[in-house]
C-alpha cells in the first residue's frame, strides 16, 4: 500500500471521510553548510523522501493529529499553554503557533500524517514536518502567506518551539524546492537562483553512519553563538558587516587575539565556505565536476577540523570516499552524525558503495544505509 493510501485508511477510520492532501520534502545540501545563520550561500535541493499528511478543519477550538511513524495520537488546544508533550506534536503546534502570530486563521483540524525521511539522517524530516503544515494551513484558511514567510513559520517553530537556533536552509528548500534543481540562497538578502543538476556521469549517493548525537542541538547552538561573538569583533573595526557572512578573511586575522581560539576556528570556517559555495555555482555552469567535487572536500575538512561538526564515522566515510576515487564526498546537514553526501563516477559507484559498506560495518560493528535521492519538488497540495 502507498503512504497515500495509509493515511487515507488511517485518516477513514479516526475522522471518518474528507479531507485534503498536502505533502512536502527532506532536502540535501551540496555545498554551503552552516552558512545560512551567518548569512552566506547555501546550495540546497528537495529530495524525493517527505512527509505526506490528510488535513481536514474540524469545527473545533483543537488539533487532532495521528503519527503513522509513532502510532501515536495526540491532541492539542491553539493556545500558548497547550503546548503538547510529544515531540513530534510540538513540531505541529509550533506551526500552528507561528502562523497564528503572523496574522493568520488557524482554527482547530484532523490530521494524519507519515514520512519517508530517514531520521537522525541530515535529511531534515523535521523541516519537511513543518512545511508540510505551514503550506498546509495556509491553503486550508486562506491566509496568503508568502513563501518565505512559510519558511520562516518553520524556521521560527524550531526557535521558539524545539529549542534548535537553526537558519533557513531546511524551510526553504523543503518549500520552494523544484524538481531537478538545485537552489543557490543568499541567506541575507533571500535572492536564489535555480540550478538545472544533472551530473551527466555521475551519481549523487548518501551514506548514513547511523550516528546520532544526542546534545547535537545544544552543540550547534553552541557553533552559532562562536560565530555571532566572532562577527561582534570584527565589527568593531568595520561596522559595515552585519553577519559573519560580509567578513574578509583578513579582518578575521585582525582579531585573531580578541576572542577565543575556538570561536576564530568556527569564523575561519564560515568565511572560506561562503565562497566555495560560489566556486561550487560557477564549476556547476562549467560542466566542471572535478571542482565541485574538491571543494567538497575541503568543506569536510573544515566541517571536521575547524568547526568540530564531524565524527570518527564520518571521517572514516570520507577518507574511504577519496581512496575509492570518489569526486567529492563530506558530511551534510548539521553534522554531529547522520550523512555524508557524495559525488560519485558511474563506473566506480558498485566499488564505492560495496567497499563502504564492508570496511564501515567491519570497523564500527553496524552497517551503514545508502540512499539514492533525486532532487524533488517542495510543498504542495497533493490531488
Ligand atoms: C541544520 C540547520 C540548518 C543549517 C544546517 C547546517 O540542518 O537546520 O539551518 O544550519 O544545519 O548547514
Amino acid at each position: 500500500m502507498s503512504m497515500k493510501d495509509k493515511i487515507q485508511e488511517k485518516f477513514q477510520t479516526l475522522f471518518g471521510d474528507g479531507g485534503e492532501v498536502f505533502a512536502s520534502a527532506g532536502r540535501i545540501n551540496l555545498i554551503g553548510e552552516h552558512t545560512d545563520y551567518n548569512g552566506g550561500y547555501v546550495f540546497p535541493g528537495a529530495i524525493d523522501k517527505g512527509i505526506m499528511a490528510r488535513i481536514k478543519p474540524n469545527g473545533t477550538g483543537k488539533v487532532r493529529a495521528f503519527s503513522l511513524d509513532y502510532d501515536e495520537y495526540c491532541e492539542f488546544g491553539l493556545c500558548e499553554e497547550d503546548k503538547p508533550d510529544q515531540a513530534w506534536a510540538r513540531y505541529i503546534f509550533g506551526v500552528c503557533r507561528e502562523t497564528a502570530k503572523r496574522g493568520g486563521k488557524v482554527e482547530g483540524f484532523d490530521t494524519v500524517f507519515a514520512g519517508d525521511v530517514p531520521l537522525g539522517a541530515g535529511l531534515s524530516s523535521s523541516a519537511a514536518l513543518e512545511s508540510t503544515f505551514a503550506y498546509a494551513l495556509n491553503c486550508l484558511f486562506n491566509n496568503n502567506i508568502d513563501k518565505f514567510e512559510l519558511a520562516r513559520i518553520g524556521q521560527s517553530t524550531e526557535h521558539n518551539y524545539c529549542g534548535v537556533m537553526c537558519g533557513i536552509m531546511d524551510q526553504f528548500a523543503s518549500i520552494f524546492g523544484k524538481a531537478g534543481s538545485l537552489i543557490r540562497l543568499n541567506c541575507k538578502t533571500m535572492e536564489y537562483k535555480y540550478f538545472p543538476f544533472d551530473p551527466k556521469g555521475y551519481k549523487l549517493v548518501l551514506i548514513d553512519s547511523c550516528v546520532k548525537h544526542e546534545l547535537a542541538s545544544s552543540a550547534y547552538n553552541k557553533r552559532r553563538a562562536s560565530c555571532e561573538n566572532a562577527a561582534a569583533a570584527i565589527r568593531k573595526n568595520h561596522p559595515d558587516v552585519e553577519c559573519l557572512s560580509d567578513a574578509k578573511r583578513v579582518w578575521l586575522d585582525e582579531v585573531r587575539e580578541e576572542i577565543p581560539e575556538e570561536d576564530f576556528l568556527r569564523a575561519e570556517y564560515v568565511i572560506g565556505e561562503v565562497q566555495r559555495v560560489l566556486d561550487v555555482c560557477d564549476a556547476l555552469e562549467r560542466g566542471d565536476y572535478e571542482t565541485v567535487g574538491e571543494m567538497m572536500y575541503q568543506t569536510h575538512f573544515g566541517l571536521s577540523r575547524l568547526y568540530e561538526v564531524s565524527c570518527d564515522e564520518l571521517d572514516f566515510l570520507v577518507k574511504l570516499a577519496r581512496r575509492c576515487d570518489v569526486t567529492g564526498s563530506r558530511v551534510m546537514g548539521g553534522g554531529f552524525g547522520g550523512c555524508t553526501i557524495n559525488l560519485v563516477k558511474d563506473e566506480l559507484y558498485d566499488n564505492f558503495t560495496d567497499t563502504a559498506v564492508k570496511e564501515f560495518t567491519a570497523k564500527f560493528g553496524h552497517a551503514p544505509k545508502l540512499y539514492d535521492v533525486v532532487i524533488s519538488d517542495g510543498a504542495r497540495k497533493v490531488e
